[in-house]
């Protein structure tokens, strides 16, 4: 069922890898509810990525932008302006990787090199699209930004090592160039702090699916869906939620608010 909540306006979508990605069915959403968008992700991914699919069938040029490059991101800013014919009304950042986590290192006994990497995979390319996009005065105003996060920049789940880092670093940066961007153009910068959902990110983590699994049981509703993250991205997008800012948003059924959960006793 589409509103047309997005009719007229213009976005990029990071992170779409496969039908799995959140980001996958964040596309589809924006463009059914009548958004124009581009679509990007990071070189490498696009050699065994199905984004070119999804574009096609979108109608979404695909750019490619390596997230950790500012030249990259300034280059994808521009193109995707003159591909849709104006400035950018939504950006959604959808991109996490931990090396460490990937090289089955523990929490004892990190590579800080591999650290630096995933911190600016994860967190610090989102500072770098907002100051690209700042600085190119890509956005219009009363624009909104969005980046996917997780309850373990909060609570601790050990298995997530240094994403846990990675996401109160990246929540931190939607607060604080929230602030300057609001000041200087209106526009919002929220993040939105998702379920565990089954995608190659997601089941990366060690014990996935018990975790998946326990969530699901603590969350009165379940665990939120990546089709149901899409709705509710499409809804910070659109201009119903203009007074929304510098926002951490749980979108997980419930789960940040439980304490115990008579179901899960019940193992
Ligand atoms: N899956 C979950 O359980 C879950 C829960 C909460 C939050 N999230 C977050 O949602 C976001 C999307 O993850 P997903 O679960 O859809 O998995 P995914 O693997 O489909 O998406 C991650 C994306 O990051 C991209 N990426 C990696 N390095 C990049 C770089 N240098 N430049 C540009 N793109 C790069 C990958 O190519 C991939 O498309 C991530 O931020 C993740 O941490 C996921």
């Amino acid at each position: 069922m589409s509103n047309q909540l997005l009719a007229g306006k213009r976005g990029i979508i990071f992170g779409a890898l496969d039908e799995q990605s959140i980001a996958w069915h964040v596309a589809e959403k924006c463009v059914e509810q009548g958004a124009r968008i581009t679509l990007t992700n990071a070189p490498v991914a696009m050699r065994f990525g199905k984004i070119f699919e999804l574009g096609t069938r979108l109608n979404a040029p695909v750019i490619p932008a390596d997230a950790t490059l500012v030249e990259d991101l300034d280059n994808l800013l521009q193109k995707s302006m003159e591909e849709l014919g104006g400035k950018i009304d939504f950006m959604l950042h959808s991109i996490g990787m931990s090396l460490n986590v990937r090289k089955g290192k523990s929490y004892t006994d990190l590579n800080y090199e591999f650290m630096q990497k995933t911190f600016d995979i994860s967190a610090i390319s989102f500072h770098k699209l907002m100051q690209s996009a700042y600085k190119l005065d890509a956005i219009q105003d009363g624009g909104s930004i969005l980046a996917l996060t997780y309850i373990a920049a909060q609570r601790i789940f050990p298995d997530y090592s240094e994403m846990a880092e990675s996401k109160a670093l990246l929540e931190s940066f939607a607060r604080s160039f929230g602030y300057h961007y609001g000041i200087s153009k209106k526009v919002r910068v929220n993040t939105i702090s998702q379920s565990p959902t089954w995608t190659t990110a997601g089941s990366g983590v060690k014990g996935f699916k018990e975790f998946f699994d326990y969530a699901d049981k603590m969350s009165p509703l379940g665990n939120a869906s990546a089709d149901s993250c899409a709705d509710y991205c499409v809804v910070m997008f659109s201009d119903l939620t203009r007074m929304v800012t510098m926002q951490n948003l749980y979108h997980d059924g419930g789960f940040s608010s439980m304490g115990m959960s008579p179901a899960l006793l019940n193992l």
